[in-house]
């Protein structure tokens, strides 16, 4: 039997090489902007130069991403937003409709606290590995339901912007902050 890989989903990471000379400031900068009790925050960060050398560097892992799918029309991000996580704050499942390429950026995140998890957009309507509320199981790229990609100061997730995904409740006492990008065709 040979597995041909069909419909495969990809997230891309990378890891912003600067991340030591701009997470302080970028922190000084934010602490300043208006946030609700969850923690989310209207700012737009693409819009704004004083996260210039960050947009320029998301814009950049976000055109390997296109590259790699050989969209051939030019991409441009046309929403953000930051979210500064409180503890039992959490985001439900949700895509981000409207858009082509989503992206979240962990300007300070610890591996210890509430991962990224994107769902398979595809749902199986059975058990077969016969999954209990008292008894888990372990799975593959074949049967995954959940990928969960803890999070890293610096590190950058891209995604089509119709997978979805979300937060569980943070229960840990450390930061965790985001920008989120939003791209679509120019
Ligand atoms: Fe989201």
């Amino acid at each position: 039997m040979t597995p041909l890989v069909h419909f495969p989903q990809v997230v891309g990471v990378s890891d912003c090489p600067f991340i030591n000379k701009i997470q302080d400031k970028y922190k000084k900068i934010i602490s300043k902007y208006k946030y609700d009790d969850y923690g989310f925050c209207k700012e737009a960060p693409h819009s704004n130069k004083k996260f210039n050398l960050l947009n320029k560097w998301i814009d950049g892992e976000v055109n390997k991403f296109i590259k790699l799918h050989e969209y051939k029309d030019k991409f441009v991000c046309k929403d953000s937003w930051i979210y500064n996580y409180q503890i039992a704050s959490n985001q439900p499942y949700h895509s981000h409709p409207g858009y082509i390429i989503s992206t979240v950026f962990f300007l300070e995140g610890y591996e210890e606290d509430s991962g990224l998890i994107f769902t398979n957009p595809i749902p199986d309507m059975k058990n077969a590995l016969g999954e209990t509320a008292k008894k888990s199981v372990k799975t593959n790229i074949w049967t995954n339901r959940t990928i969960t990609h803890p999070p890293k100061s610096g590190r950058l997730f891209i995604w089509r912007s119709y997978l979805m995904h979300g937060v569980k409740n943070k229960v840990k006492n450390c930061k965790r902050i985001v920008f989120s990008h939003n791209y679509d065709k120019k």
